[in-house]
């Protein structure tokens, strides 16, 4: 895997990375609130099973079944504690476990196999995986999702950016008349590119522990708080983006989404804006994971749910009464998204009843294998072509970055378009991203360098700053 590489992958052996960190505290407390979740689910069956509120025997089964995972998880976390070799995945049945394991092969051949030799990227996505394969192969828990509770309850408390962007939304259709002109259209879109772009700030991946107060102040979206954020905006192709966004004509876009909740909203928004207030875009296609991962990345469940959600009067409890305004222009504008998703404006690029693990053939199992995207053409040539025939993908978040840019250790001057590698190119390409990982690529390199000497490499790791970089289409479709 890391042979002909032109820099190594970032892995845990440096310790002033933040690979280290995450080995080290970030994934024992994911893999903690996985067991919590789990003994918390226990507790309901044996409630249930005490008040006679089912057969009995199934009770049994899923809480038997629950703490052989939870036996299972426990086991992981103490092997990676003390940087045991990573096992094999499971033959589970569904997609990858091969070529994980083929992988793992390899890294043992070069004796980087263990948890805290092991390249970031690999290891974080084998996490995962392997996580899955352990619900994967029980009887009762292949549909859970064990990290739901935590993306719904943050969801829940970012009903004040959700009120506020809705309102903003409204807001456009008394603008629609002007909207016409370019000059107008290209000041929403830029703020669509930023809402979008700082939508990415609540992983719950990262931020392990959010309060409400934390929550609101990552999500202020008005056109203030955007501004106040711009000089952290480190790399900044908005112009070359909307030059090749306003010579489109009823064109598809795909989003390659990356978490649930309150990205998912803004991604929403965006998209709503390119088909509802532009002539440019007519098709939006999401791309979500087929399994919970890292915690809050989009599921063809959550995606389905989120619609739901938004609509419930009750889902909101704290909306207030003079947010009752906004709250109306809420329901319209999901209501619409609704449209949207029933007439193919809007379209999840799997099923939207699609259940984890199933087999996509090609068409989102990628995005949870552990190869950086320059392997997409030969690993998923089905997914590859599909995107080969879209107008703009746009990658959201972090994870989907170091993807792009294979998570090397690149100098932070390498361009945009070297660091994709194969990939460059092939289809015009944005990604949305706010730092939460070490590699970077396409600043300036007396930036970097100042803000290496300042701030270590807290820059690049704690998400206040951005990068939204784009190259365009350069081989024939
Ligand atoms: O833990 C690794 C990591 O990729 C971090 O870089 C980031 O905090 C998180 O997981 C995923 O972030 P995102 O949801 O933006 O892809
Ligand atoms: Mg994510």
């Amino acid at each position: 895997m890391t042979a002909q590489l032109p820099y190594p992958p970032l892995d845990p052996t440096d310790k002033n990375g933040f690979s280290y960190e995450t080995v080290l505290k970030r994934w024992p407390i994911i893999i903690t609130g996985v067991i919590d979740e789990l003994h918390q689910q226990c507790h309901n069956l044996s409630l249930e099973l005490q008040k006679g509120a089912g057969p009995r025997d199934i009770l049994e089964a899923k809480i038997k079944e629950a703490l052989a995972i939870v036996n299972e998880i426990s086991k992981l976390k103490y092997e990676m504690a003390r940087d045991r070799p990573l096992n094999p995945v499971p033959e589970d049945g569904e997609p990858y476990s091969d070529l994980y394991n083929k992988e793992l092969e390899s890294l043992a051949g070069e004796a980087k196999n263990t948890w805290f030799t092991a390249p970031w990227l690999y290891a974080e996505c084998y996490l995962y995986r392997l996580l899955r394969s352990y619900l994967a192969q029980t009887q009762h828990w292949k549909d859970f999702d064990p990290f739901l509770a935590q993306k719904i309850r943050t969801f829940k408390h970012s009903y004040n950016s959700i009120l506020q962007l809705a309102t903003s939304m409204h807001e456009l259709e008394a603008d629609k008349e002007i909207l016409v002109s370019d000059d107008k259209l290209e000041v929403f879109f830029r703020q669509m590119i930023q809402m979008s772009l700082w939508g990415n700030a609540t992983d719950l991946s990262l931020l392990t522990h959010l309060s409400v107060t934390d929550i609101e102040r990552l999500q202020a979206v008005g056109k203030e708080a955007q501004a106040a954020r711009h000089e952290f905006i480190l790399k900044d192709d908005q112009d070359a983006v909307w030059n090749h966004f306003k010579s489109l004509k009823k064109a598809r876009v795909d989003i390659i989404l990356d978490n649930s909740g309150f990205e998912l909203f803004t991604d929403l928004v965006f998209a709503d804006f390119l088909v509802t207030y532009t002539p440019h875009v007519d098709k939006v296609i999401f791309h979500p994971k087929m399994f919970p991962w890292f915690v809050s990345d989009v599921t063809p469940p959550d995606f389905a749910q989120s619609f739901e959600l938004l609509l419930d009067p009750a889902f909101f409890d704290s909306v207030s009464e003079d947010q009752s305004n906004n709250r109306q222009h809420l329901i319209a504008m999901v209501n619409r998204w609704k449209g949207y998703v029933e007439s193919g404006v809007f379209v999840l690029s799997v099923a939207l009843e699609s259940r984890f693990g199933e087999d996509t053939h090609d068409i989102a199992d990628f995005w949870t294998s552990p190869y950086p995207y320059w392997n997409m053409e030969s690993l998923a040539p089905e997914l590859f072509g599909r995107l080969k025939t879209s107008d703009l993908v746009i990658f959201k978040g972090d994870l989907n970055y170091r993807k792009l840019t294979g998570d090397l250790k690149w100098p932070a001057w390498t361009p945009f378009a070297e660091a994709l590698r194969g990939l460059a190119g092939s289809f015009p390409i944005l990604s949305l991203r706010t730092n939460k990982a070490d590699v970077v690529v396409g600043v300036d390199r007396a930036v970097a360098e100042e803000l290496d000497a300042k701030s270590g490499n807290k820059w690049r790791v704690d998400g206040s700053y951005a990068l939204i970089s784009f190259l365009g289409r350069t081989t024939d479709t």
